[in-house]
């Protein structure tokens, strides 16, 4: 076992930026902790690769951020969460959160029909863990998964266009052909009378304005954001691993591709600040029961 300095960082990793909306709600719950971030941008998106395929990336990326220092690590991205967040609990010996369950818990709480709709890549519907998640807390909840991978690339490419002072990808909730995309993937689910929908992909918090103008006000959007932070404070906190005030905190970000300039325009508008941001390589992809002890 070993011994872990409470002013280690915390690891956070996600295929791409969506991870970044994870990062945001847990600098606003952990205001002293330093963050490692983590983008494989270079092999986004990670929905439509086999569950197999996600799983090495996750024990990775774990032992990648866990050589770096990282005193626990939050799986930023549901669809590696789905599948690879068991194998990486059993292969290292810090805590390692990933965002379904909390994203589950926020809508069990939230819904009052006990009609929940769940959006997210094909990897994480396919897993069907979001209805696993909601039915362990709540077998009565009808819920309703439907696969909306196109999401993914409107929020990645929206940034491009992104407008002064929101964290929101607007000018595309304007575009026909984005409305068009949500139209076709939402209506379905409107028609299920759902009242809340989980926002099952970390990318989609960033188009949440397209999304939830199809939705309509009647239908509250979760993402699991919030409830992930109350979480890993909560973990922190039992553990006696909350960092003290530091001069040092702050947030690095780590990425796999070459889109710097994007991550940085995007860190800008998600967090309000602008991090280092390093390009690195990863090791081997390592298989599962490599880990760290
Ligand atoms: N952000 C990832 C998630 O939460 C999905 C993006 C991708 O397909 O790589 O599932």
């Amino acid at each position: 076992m070993s011994i872990i300095d409470q002013a280690a960082p915390i690891g956070v990793f996600d295929s791409g930026l969506g991870g970044l909306t994870v990062l945001q709600a847990l600098r606003e719950r952990l205001p002293h902790e330093r963050f490692v971030f983590l983008g494989d941008s270079a092999r986004c998106p990670y929905g439509p690769r086999e569950p197999k395929e996600v799983k090495a990336f996750v024990l990775q990326i774990c032992s990648h951020l866990a050589r770096r220092g990282c005193k626990m690590i939050i799986i930023a991205c549901n669809t590696a969460t789905a599948a690879g967040l068991p194998a990486a609990q059993q292969a290292f010996d810090i805590p390692i959160v990933g965002v379904v369950m909390p994203g589950a818990r926020a809508a069990v709480h939230m819904t009052r029909n006990r009609r929940v709709g769940v959006i997210a890549t094909e990897g994480t519907v396919q897993q069907g863990v979001y209805g696993e998640a909601i039915h362990h807390l709540d077998a009565g909840i009808k819920v309703i998964q439907k696969a909306t991978p196109e999401f993914v690339s409107i929020a990645e490419s929206g940034f491009e266009e992104m407008d002064e002072g929101t964290t929101q990808a607007a000018p595309f909730s304007l575009k026909e052909e984005c409305q068009r995309v949500a139209q076709g993937y939402l209506a379905p689910l409107r028609a299920e009378g759902i009242d809340t929908l989980v926002l099952g992909c970390t990318h989609y918090p960033l188009i949440q304005e397209l999304i939830s103008q199809e939705m309509g006000p009647s239908v509250t959007l979760v993402s699991s954001a919030e409830e992930t932070a109350r979480e890993v404070r909560a973990i922190l906190s039992r553990r006696d691993e909350l960092r003290s005030p530091g001069e040092d905190d702050g947030v690095e970000v780590l990425i796999t591709g070459d889109d710097a300039t994007k991550f940085t325009r995007v860190a800008q508008k998600v967090l309000g600040i602008t991090p280092p941001i390093t390009k690195v390589m990863l090791d081997e992809v390592r298989e599962e029961g490599e880990g760290t002890s």
